[in-house]
C-alpha cells in the first residue's frame, strides 16, 4: 500500500485533513499558523493567528482578528496573504497563499454571538491594538462586535514539503486546477 505523501492527490487531501484537525484540535500544531501579509509600506509582516475554519471544497479559510488591527490596514493595501503551518509529527510544512476579503459588521454578528465571553475579550481594545503606551497594561479590553473582524482567505497556492527519508515538494494552484506539479525540493 502506497503511503499519503507519494502520491500528489494523497499530499493534498492530507494538507486539507491538516488544516481541518487544526480547527478541530486546540493543541494541533494547525491550529496556529503563520499569517503573513504586505505592510503598506511594502515590508513583509507576520504573526500568529488562530486557524477558525478550512474548507476544501470552497478552499477558503478563516481568521478572526479585530478590525483595527494594523493587519487590516495590510489587507486593505494588499490583499493577500500567506499561511505557514510545520508539522513535525507528519513532517510536512504547509504554505498557502491566499486573496483575503475581510468581514466585519451586520454579516458577522452571528458569529459574534456564538464566540464564548472569553475569547470576545480579543477583539476590542482601548487604544487600538498597536498604539503606543505609557505602561505594558495602560489598556482596556472592551469586546465589541464593531471591532470584530473575519478574514476569509481563498486560497490560491499550496506548498507542501514532506521531510520523510526521502524529501518531496509538490505545489498546487487554482490556476493549474489543483493538479500537483513536483518540484526539486
Ligand atoms: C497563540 C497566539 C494566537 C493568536 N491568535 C490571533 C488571532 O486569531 N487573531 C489575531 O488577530 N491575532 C492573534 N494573535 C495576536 C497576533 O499574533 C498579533 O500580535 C496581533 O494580531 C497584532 O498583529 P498586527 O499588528 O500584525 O495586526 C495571536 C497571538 C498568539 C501568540
Amino acid at each position: 500500500m502506497s503511503e499519503w505523501f507519494e502520491t500528489a492527490d494523497g499530499i493534498l487531501a492530507r494538507v486539507w485533513g491538516t488544516l481541518g484537525q487544526g480547527v478541530a484540535d486546540a493543541k494541533h500544531p494547525a491550529r496556529l499558523p503563520t499569517f503573513a501579509t504586505v505592510s503598506p509600506d511594502g515590508l513583509p509582516e507576520a504573526r500568529t493567528v488562530v486557524l477558525r475554519s478550512a474548507d476544501r471544497e470552497t478552499m477558503v479559510v478563516t481568521v478572526h482578528t479585530d478590525l483595527y488591527s494594523d493587519k487590516i490596514k495590510s489587507l486593505r493595501a494588499t490583499p493577500h496573504a500567506a499561511l505557514h503551518i510545520w508539522d513535525a509529527k507528519q513532517d510536512l510544512q504547509i504554505r498557502l497563499q491566499a486573496e483575503v476579503s475581510i468581514g466585519s459588521g451586520a454579516g458577522t454578528r452571528a458569529l459574534w454571538n456564538k464566540i464564548p465571553d472569553h475569547a470576545q475579550q480579543s477583539y476590542g481594545v482601548t487604544p487600538p491594538p498597536g498604539a503606543p503606551i505609557k505602561g505594558a497594561l495602560e489598556y482596556v479590553k472592551n469586546p465589541d462586535p464593531a471591532t470584530f473582524a473575519v478574514l476569509h482567505c481563498t486560497v490560491t497556492t499550496i506548498d507542501a514539503v514532506h521531510l520523510g527519508a526521502d524529501h518531496r515538494r509538490v505545489s498546487f494552484s487554482r490556476i493549474g486546477h489543483w493538479q500537483g506539479q513536483w518540484l526539486s525540493p
